[in-house]
């Protein structure tokens, strides 16, 4: 069977259906920040842009036996400049950092647009004075973070410029990679695009992976930059409805990047941080891509494929050995689209562009293998769920111009009887896309198990068919690819914190329309 062609214009049409288009962001340009003339610009593309992921010479910053210091930071979002093509300047936003109490080494600049690294500890307490000088309402969500509701960084606690927000809380989740961004409802797309996000990495302190310099974080998007030098966002109803690419794939904040490498063992956590793009990476030598964690959790094995899919907020960590390499070799990361809207019969289009360079050193080759044990293998899973028998159904759909779940849209508060669940329970979600487009579906909270792929509508299973040996879910995810046509089925652990909480669509310009909904525990 032959994936259908989607062509631009039918796509258009499908989503546009016969309703009225609802305009759902008002961004453009206009919307640039305008008071940046004396703010410093964040620097060029070089090896320092470099996310360190850890640091040498931070000690583990512990306080006494098995005691964390904690860490009390300020963090601010405020319009800059970036370099983000070489000599161009580009308006951006950035959060910025200083670190108040506890261990300097706890956040580490991006050197680029981005946020620092934030380096917090599992037992950590974290208090956060976040302060919004961008022109817009902000708050900032700890992307896979388990945290009460209140510090959760949820639309209803969006700040106005000027004003702040006080976050204070434990960390408890395990060692892994985890991000933050802005999540103020229906700005959470522009706000991410023009520079406001930051990665979280919560160190293991005795894996059996690759870590100091031989850890490096990369994050990956994309940005449409004019011949002004200005970002260019979401200017048609296609981007709002489809979802916003850049024409430009950035690495940690810059076009082109490059990074050397010594010949050893590395591990090299990313994040796509795309607001659409959902893409399928591989390694220009044709080596082996290992898998050893996905959205914070590490794998209870090592997964090796031909290449990797991830979509948009999903983390894969990947183990690397560069001494294979000769010195001067230069080895790309690669990324290809994964849905093509107008593909060819044959379904997609894998033409892959370089999402990063790695440039070996001319080091003594330092040898190793990927781990084959990791993590411990998930603690729960679909014969722990109170709904065994019945899963609870999430139809998505799009009509009307609009992503639906269950036929509603964001309504603050509002939940219905499935949005309803039990505190240290586990349930069986079955997301059913129904729409035209895949939909990476991410819940706030403890990360799931994904525990079925089913077809409803296989018209686009020889599509899925080319990359789902790079779909990765041995672990635990917090966010999921839901396939057109497809029935996929989660077991989601409701953690203790009673409340309100998101789950949506993290291709950004969905969630800003609406494609997301509060499930309360109780
Ligand atoms: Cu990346 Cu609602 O989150
Ligand atoms: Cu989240
Ligand atoms: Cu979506």
């Amino acid at each position: 069977m032959t994936p259908p062609e989607i062509s631009r214009r039918t796509l258009l049409e499908l989503l546009v259906g016969t309703g009225v288009f609802v305009t759902v962001t008002g961004c453009s340009d206009e919307t640039a920040p305008d008071d940046q003339v004396d703010t410093p610009p964040v620097s060029a593309a070089s090896d320092e842009t470099l996310v360190a992921t850890t640091d040498d010479d931070a000690a583990p910053a512990t306080a006494g036996a098995g005691e964390v210091q904690p860490l009390r930071l300020r963090l601010w979002a405020e319009p800059t400049t970036a370099e983000i093509v070489a000599g161009v300047t580009t308006p951006v936003y950035s959060f910025g950092a200083e670190v108040l109490e506890g261990d300097p080494a706890s956040i580490t600049p991006s050197g680029s647009y981005l946020g620092p690294t934030l380096h917090l500890q599992t037992g950590q307490r974290v208090q956060v004075e976040f302060e919004n000088r961008i022109d817009d309402e902000c708050i900032v969500h700890w992307h896979g973070l388990v945290v009460p509701e209140d510090q959760d960084g949820q639309p209803g606690e969006a700040v106005g410029p000027g004003a702040s927000y006080n976050y204070d809380f434990t960390v408890i989740n395990d060692p892994g990679t985890y991000w933050y961004h802005p999540h103020p409802h229906g700005r959470t797309g522009e706000q991410v695009y023009r520079g406001l996000a930051g990665m979280i990495v919560i160190a293991d302190t005795d894996g059996n992976l690759p870590d100091g310099d031989n850890d490096l974080a990369l994050v990956l998007q994309d940005r449409t930059i004019g011949s002004d030098g200005e970002l260019r966002y979401a200017t048609t109803r296609h981007d709002t409805m489809a979802g916003f690419a850049g024409d430009t794939l950035v690495a940690n904040g810059v076009a082109d990047f490059e990074i050397s490498v010594r010949r050893e063992p590395y591990r090299i956590r990313l994040l796509n941080g795309a607001n659409s793009r959902t893409q399928y990476l591989t390694w220009s030598s044709g080596a082996t891509v290992h898998v050893v964690a996905t959205d914070g959790n590490l794998l209870p094995e090592t997964v090796s494929v031909d290449g990797v899919v991830i979509t948009p907020a999903q983390r894969s960590d990947l183990w690397i050995d560069f001494s294979t390499f000769e010195p001067g070799q230069r080895v790309q990361l690669l990324a290809a689209d994964t849905f093509v809207e107008s593909g060819s019969p044959s379904g997609l289009t894998l033409d892959a562009r370089t999402a990063a360079t790695f440039v070996i050193e001319d080091t003594d080759p330092m040898p190793g293998t990927a781990p084959t044990t990791l993590g411990r293998p998930p603690a729960f899973g679909p014969d722990d769920a109170v709904n065994r028998d019945a899963p609870k159904q999430f139809i998505l759909s799009t009509r009307r111009a609009a992503h639906w779940i269950n036929d509603t849209q964001w309504q603050g508060r509002a939940v219905t009887d499935v949005e309803t669940v039990k505190a240290n329970t586990v349930e069986l979600w079955e997301f059913v896309n129904q729409s035209p487009l895949p939909h990476p579906m991410h819940l706030h909270g403890e990360a799931f198990r994904i525990v079925s792929r089913t077809w409803d509508d296989d018209r686009l299973a020889d599509a899925w068919a080319t990359i789902s040996h790079g779909v990765i879910e041995t672990g635990l995810r917090d966010t999921v690819l839901v396939w057109p046509g497809q029935r996929v089925q989660i077991a989601a652990r409701f953690a203790d914190h009673l409340g309100y909480f998101l789950y949506h669509c993290h291709i950004l310009e969905h969630e800003d329309a609406g494609m997301m909904r509060n499930f309360l525990v109780t």
